[in-house]
């Protein structure tokens, strides 16, 4: 696992789109693991300026959610399929067709979970994927206690979730208590892993997932078993890392980040 900090918020949101970029520019059928909540609307929001000024092609790109909603159909503004129509597919020129998400209306959920990994596999795994933390340490939705080798499947949610995502919804009490999510082990047989962390609220989980012992009961410490994992967090995240002085060091040394420290940022 690399963590990298960026002074703001903006800063860290920049790498993560730069990386990306990069990804995409070397392999333009780039697998692209996606993930939803606040963090990632600033980093969507850049790759679309991308997309319109330096013309990031996502016409071969694949995508593939790490969750949904059970119950919400694709046009309710708060699904995760929402979501990504808004913040990113209707923004760039990615062919809808290439873009997953599990279906929270399918009558056979667990059906629809093995298709999802059939599916993830027929596209020959996920290249890039990223990733935030929630306040419960999840990942994606494995709630605590998720196995390590869990794969997509349906998860109830904690006490904790509803609260962070209720008021998003117009009536908090409309927030689905249950949905699909791939698994900790679905996420870890990606081939990098990029999680983005930003804000001062998120100083104490971040810091359980980089620094912290490796537990089911925070997902995100799973990530520690990554053979390519980047954690890029802003200084309001970064709060509670005990080894800051090491990240910085390798960040500003390692010849792998020579190109991102000469960016403009
Ligand atoms: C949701 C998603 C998670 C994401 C989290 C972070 O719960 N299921 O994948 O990490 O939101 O949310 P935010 O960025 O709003 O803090």
């Amino acid at each position: 696992m690399q963590v990298i900090i960026r002074d703001s918020k903006a800063a860290a949101t920049e790498l993560a789109a730069a990386i990306i970029a990069r990804e995409l520019r070397r392999r333009p059928n780039l697998v692209l693991g996606l993930a939803t909540g606040r963090t990632m609307e600033s980093l969507y929001a850049r790759l679309a300026d991308l997309h319109r000024t330096d013309g990031l092609d996502f016409s071969l790109a694949v995508t593939f959610n790490l969750d949904e909603y059970i119950g919400l159909p694709p046009e309710h503004r708060n699904s995760y399929r929402y979501y990504m129509n808004q913040h990113l597919f209707h923004k760039v020129n990615i062919d809808i067709r290439n873009t997953h998400l599990p279906n929270g209306m399918a009558e056979d959920i667990a059906g629809e979970c093995r298709r999802y990994e059939e599916t993830i596999l027929d596209f020959g795994g996920i290249d890039l994927q990223l990733l935030s933390v929630g306040a419960s340490g999840h990942i994606g939705f494995n709630e605590p206690l998720s196995a390590m080798r869990s794969r997509t499947r349906e998860k109830a949610l904690t006490p904790q979730t509803l609260a962070q995502n209720g008021p998003l919804f117009d009536d908090p009490s409309e927030m689905p208590r249950r949905a699909i999510t791939m698994g900790v082990g679905t996420i870890l047989e990606a081939e990098r892993c990029l999680m983005l962390v930003t804000g001062r609220s998120k100083a104490g989980v971040l810091a359980e997932a980089v620094e912290g012992p490796v537990t089911s009961m925070i997902s995100a410490t799973a990530l520690q078993l990554h053979e390519h994992c980047t954690v890029i967090v802003d200084e309001a995240a970064a709060a509670h890392l005990e080894n800051k002085d090491y990240y910085r060091w390798i960040f500003d040394n390692e010849p792998e980040w020579k190109a991102f420290r000469e960016m403009d940022m």
